[in-house]
């Protein structure tokens, strides 16, 4: 897509981002939870207590990434970028930025829509933390080369509307010798290939009207707000060839850590009931819808 092309469909990405910043369930991001023991909370919105709500519902979500109380410890190398320059592409509401901080990151933090941006300053500044937060476009990252010593994104790159670019941006803005992990949905996935392909589009009849594409960003990700501009999951090898060749050391992997969920919508009582937790695991290896991974800039 030519860049003059791609405006539109960028400030599409960008308003449509900013009236729906958070897209983790019902219950993620509003000024009203349901708590554990049923009962409900209403949250002043940038308060406290709403980012401390909000991150529940996130971290449940994401339940194997934890270890010894410390959000996403299983995904992140804290130790080994303490006091280094670590850069979040697509912050959203900056509970990861968060997270980094907290262990001793030097934190720059981007997103696209001014809404997230808003939304993360406020959070810095209620818990006492110090970061750069900034509104930018992933595929123009307003950084030098060689800046960061560590980048990461967590389910954001998938949504702009050239994904290679995007990757290529954060290779350049990497220190030689510096790591970059993301998270893409991935298109061999059960959420991909029977939730949104089958029980959606052939079920609506809408796999007649819509291609692929079009498909998976209607029901891939903000599906209660009838999808959003862009959502096109990859697949590993795409992610080799295609997507991620400069990197050395390059790992994928699947988390699947929403596979469980994602069969439980389907068929609703029979995952658990009728199947073992290991043939889930199994299943969520093989067919999860989140990539991890995980490559160098050579330092040559
Ligand atoms: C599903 S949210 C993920 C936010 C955050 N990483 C998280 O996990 O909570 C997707 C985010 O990607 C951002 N985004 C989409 N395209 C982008 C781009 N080209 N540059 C920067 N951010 C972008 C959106 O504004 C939105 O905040």
């Amino acid at each position: 897509m030519t860049k003059a092309a791609d405006e539109p469909q960028k400030d599409a990405i960008r308003s449509w981002w900013a009236n729906a910043p958070m897209t983790y369930g019902e219950d993620h991001g509003q000024a009203m939870y349901t708590l554990a023991d049923g009962s409900v909370e209403n949250v002043e919105l940038g308060s406290q207590r709403f980012f401390e709500l909000a991150d529940a519902v996130f971290y449940r979500w994401n339940e194997p990434l934890h270890r010894d109380d410390v959000p996403f410890a299983n995904l992140f190398e804290y130790e080994r970028f303490r006091g280094k320059r670590v850069l979040e592409v697509g912050c959203g509401m900056g509970c990861m930025s968060m997270n980094w901080a907290r262990q001793g990151a030097r934190m720059t933090s981007i997103d696209l829509n001014p809404v997230s941006i808003a939304q993360t300053r406020r959070r810095f500044k209620v818990f006492g933390l110090e970061g750069d937060i900034l509104e930018a476009d992933a595929e123009k990252l307003p950084f030098d080369d060689a800046t960061f010593d560590h980048v990461y994104s967590w389910g954001v790159v998938h949504h702009t509307s050239n994904i290679r670019v995007a990757i290529s941006e954060m290779y350049r803005v990497l220190k030689p010798g510096g790591r970059a992990s993301l998270m893409l949905y991935n298109r061999n996935s059960i959420l991909s290939k029977i939730l949104v392909g089958w029980a959606e589009g052939f079920i609506n009849l809408e796999n007649l009207s819509l291609d692929p594409l079009e498909l998976s960003s209607r029901y891939g990700d903000g599906a209660r707000q009838e999808g959003n501009p862009h959502t096109w999951p990859v697949t590993k090898r795409e992610i080799r060839r295609d997507l991620m060749p400069q990197f050395t050391n390059l790992e994928i992997k699947t988390l699947g850590t929403d596979v469980p969920e994602a069969l439980n919508t389907w068929l609703p009582g029979l995952t658990r009931r009728a199947m073992t937790t290991a043939m889930v695991k199994s299943l969520a290896r093989r067919w999860g819808w989140s990539l991890w991974m995980t490559g160098d800039k050579p330092s040559w």
